[in-house]
């Protein structure tokens, strides 16, 4: 446990600083490339970004592995595994929307014990450490007490091939959005697991995630209290949580195999 809360203490201090330099970079002109399809972005600053931690943690953390958005697996002979996704919001950086953020998990034998979200333009730390509960710049954060769906805001996003395979989540948000009181689409799926742990949004549920987007969050969230289920499927993550009685009418709409 020590040893984890001072993995995370370092982990703060990067991100943060990684934060402020994409806050310079966002105003300045950048290189960017597609990926997976046209919509699928990497700027030159997600390379820089993962860069400068993967540098971190081989110095401090030489026998660690890492699994990173940009440049994949990088082996190490611990117990620990590091899970980055440098910019979780990349097209909305792309776009100089600043609603984008910098995700860590870290593994300890398989299983998720540490995860931070660093939000740059908000200046907001999401933080948590397995059975320490959640906060949100140094505050203890919970899910919200939303009981009726027609009160509830709730988020999703939609996977970059939902043009050509039209399992495409369209068919989830036209069957909630009628039903709900509120629908966002922030555009990063770890901003969206935070607000839920922070209480500000009461659900949220999203498919063919990576295990980059949702490591962190999904353990600031449970950390929070809150219900989640995650579920790897062929192209990606099945992702639903939230304040339990929202959880629990969402679950019965999506009706996804447990
Ligand atoms: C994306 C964001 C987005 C979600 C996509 C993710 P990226 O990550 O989290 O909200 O809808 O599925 O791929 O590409 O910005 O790191
Ligand atoms: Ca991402
Ligand atoms: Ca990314």
């Amino acid at each position: 446990m020590e040893q984890w809360l001072a993995i995370k203490e370092n982990i703060k201090a990067w991100i943060k600083e990684v934060g402020k330099e994409q806050l310079i970079r966002m105003e300045q002109p950048f290189q960017m490339k597609s990926k997976s399809s046209d919509i699928d972005l990497v700027t030159e600053v997600d390379e820089w970004s993962e860069q400068f931690l993967i540098d971190k943690i081989h110095t401090e953390y030489p026998d660690h592995s890492i699994m990173s958005e940009e440049s994949g697996w990088h082996e190490g002979q611990a117990d620990f595994e590091w899970v980055i996704d440098p910019i979780d919001g990349t097209v909305n950086f792309a776009h100089r929307f600043p609603f984008f953020c910098i995700s860590v998990g870290v593994k300890y034998k398989g299983e998720t014990v540490i995860g931070v979200v660093y939000v740059p333009k908000l200046d907001e730390m999401y933080e948590a450490v397995k059975g320490s509960g959640a906060m949100l710049n140094g505050r203890s954060i919970t899910v919200s007490i939303t009981e009726r769906l027609n009160q509830a805001v709730v988020a999703t996003g939609f996977p970059y091939d939902r043009a050509t395979d039209p399992n495409n989540n369209v068919d989830n948000f036209n069957a909630i959005i009628t039903k709900v009181g509120g629908i966002r689409r922030t555009g990063s799926a770890a901003i969206d697991l935070c607000q839920v742990a922070a209480g500000r949004f009461d659900a949220y549920w999203e498919i063919k995630l990576k295990e980059w987007d949702i490591c962190a969050g999904l353990l600031i969230v449970e950390e929070a209290k809150g219900q989640t289920f995650s579920v790897k499927k062929e192209k990606g993550y099945q992702v639903l949580v939230g304040t339990p009685a929202i959880y629990d009418e969402l679950s019965a709409i999506l009706e996804w195999e447990k």
